[in-house]
């Protein structure tokens, strides 16, 4: 582990990642103590700027969330731990520039091992020439060297492999640090906790007892001023191929023989290579339109004017295993809807008919955010004289019940656990691999690159609605049934 003597590189310090995430987790572990002893941070970037500058920006996101009367002090210290080195990033001189700038923070360290840990916070474009420069001009022959990436790794199977097979030949896959970050988020972590810790729930976890799973990522507002990005890439790859599909396949993996990393990514690979490719008639495609003085998609002067690009996507996955196979697992995902939610709702089966007549299912949802909290809607009888069942809910909402809780953000946990060596919140060459397989032949669909040359429909929706018109047939068509029956969702726990 890395403990002491590391210096993290951000590249693309100057970019929207890292000022939005990657200087925030990196002061929020300082902070608190979360970051090895004698650390330094250089950002680099081909942004001319002077220290002032860097330090202006690299600090601009930083929240005092606690009124903390120290928080200057600690702004301050951060800002004397690191410095901005600016350099290009497809020759050589300048990435030997950087390396003389490290060797000349290593000196200091007087002849004692210093780790070097490169976060690339850049875009897909200069990824590779940035692995490959590094490795040759800024490898470290004394310390452990890392190397931390972003998505997106590809647009397809083929591109993927393409792209990994370049990065491969540079860096191992064990100092290799690919980050999703939903695998950094705590109630993404507690799903395994919450699956094998609890036999109440890992003996109904199974098509006998689950008639459909659903898991849902909502955001209020549009793809403003990242159009230009998005629409390169769409709603299927910014969403569902990485994020949604990790919390798929932690809902539904077998259990790891053990906490491992490789134990617990061993299982992940094998339940995703029971999916199935998504076949078009499982998949329902949006984009937004303008409503309530919001523009819509193609009103974004960064997109171009006729695209098809979707912007809410819903599709249906089949896991082909003795436990899962029939149960629909529906992956959905939007900007520009109604609300930001995300969450996994599993769905019970019908209780069997006789004593009770529409009697409402079982529900278990795991809320990611806002608000974590895991309920279990389930069946009372009315409280008084009568025998009448009654929808209610079992809730663990995480602000209640951990009062004093310290929730890390996602990227500080997981820029802990790459500093640690802990590969089992990042994503696994092999991992990607069928995640890839899953989605490309859809993807090529939509980009009419598919067998066939008939396109998908794209439905219009409203921005702030919750998605097409057709949604909630889609949804149905699964098997699933909505609540009603009386059941209203207490108001103050979605707070
Ligand atoms: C990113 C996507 O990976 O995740 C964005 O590129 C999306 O489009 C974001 O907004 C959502 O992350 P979070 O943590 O805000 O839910």
């Amino acid at each position: 582990p890395l403990t002491n003597n590391t210096i993290i590189v951000v590249l693309g310090a100057s970019g929207d990642l890292a000022k939005k995430k990657t200087f925030p987790a990196l002061f929020g572990l300082f902070k608190n103590d979360g970051l090895p002893k004698g650390i330094k941070i250089i950002g680099y970037a081909r942004t001319k700027m002077d220290q002032d500058e860097f330090h202006k920006r690299a600090t601009s996101y930083l929240k005092n969330k606690n009124d903390d009367p120290k928080f200057e002090t600690y702004v301050n210290d951060f800002k004397s731990i690191s410095s901005y080195h600016n350099g290009g990033y497809e020759d050589d001189e300048s990435f030997q520039k950087l390396n003389s700038e490290l060797e000349k923070i290593e000196a200091n360290y007087k002849g004692e091992e210093v780790n070097r840990v490169f976060y690339l916070a850049l875009p897909p474009t200069v990824f590779i020439p940035v692995a490959e420069h590094l490795k040759r001009n800024c490898y470290s022959k004394k310390g452990v060297n890392r190397i931390i990436v972003e998505k997106p790794f590809g647009k397809d199977l083929q591109s993927y492999r393409e792209l990994v097979t370049k990065l491969k030949a540079q860096w191992t896959e064990d100092e290799t640090f690919r980050i999703d970050h939903y695998l950094g988020k705590e109630m993404v972590k507690n799903i395994l906790v919450l699956r094998f810790a609890n036999m109440a729930l890992s003996s109904s976890w199974d098509r006998n007892s689950i008639s459909n799973v659903q898991i849902t990522f909502k955001e209020p507002f549009g793809t403003e001023g990242r159009g230009g990005y998005f629409d390169e890439f769409g709603i299927i790859r910014d969403v569902l191929q990485n994020h949604l599909l990790q919390v798929l396949s932690i809902l539904t993996m077998e259990s790891p023989v053990s906490f491992s990393a490789e134990d617990i990514r061993d299982e992940k690979v094998k339940v995703l290579r029971a999916i199935a490719p998504v076949e078009r008639k499982d998949t329902l495609l949006g984009q937004y339109v303008a409503a309530n003085g919001k523009p819509g998609y193609l009103d974004d002067d960064t997109v171009p004017k006729n695209s098809n690009c979707p912007t809410f996507a819903a599709t249906t996955l089949w896991i082909n295993n003795p436990r899962w196979e029939g149960v629909p697992f529906i992956l959905k995902a939007g900007k520009a809807l109604n609300e930001a939610k995300v969450e996994a709702r599993i769905q019970f089966k019908d209780v069997t008919r006789g004593i009770f007549k529409d009697i409402a299912r079982n529900e278990l949802v795991i809320r990611i955010q806002p608000s974590e909290a895991v309920y279990l809607k389930l069946n009372v009888k009315k409280p008084g004289f009568g025998m009448g069942a009654f929808a209610s809910e079992m809730d663990l909402t995480y602000k209640r019940r951990f009062e004093d809780m310290h929730i890390p953000e996602a990227y500080e946990s997981l820029i802990l656990d790459a500093l640690k060596g802990d590969h089992s919140n990042f994503v696994r060459d092999d991992e990607l691999d069928v995640a890839w397989k899953i989605f490309t032949p859809i993807l090529h669909w939509i980009e009419g690159k598919g067998t066939g040359n008939d396109l998908p429909k794209i439905h219009r929706y409203p921005y702030g609605s919750r998605g097409p018109e057709k949604l909630d047939e889609f949804i149905n068509g699964y098997g699933f049934k909505r609540i009603n029956a009386g059941y209203v969702w207490p108001v103050t726990n979605l707070a």
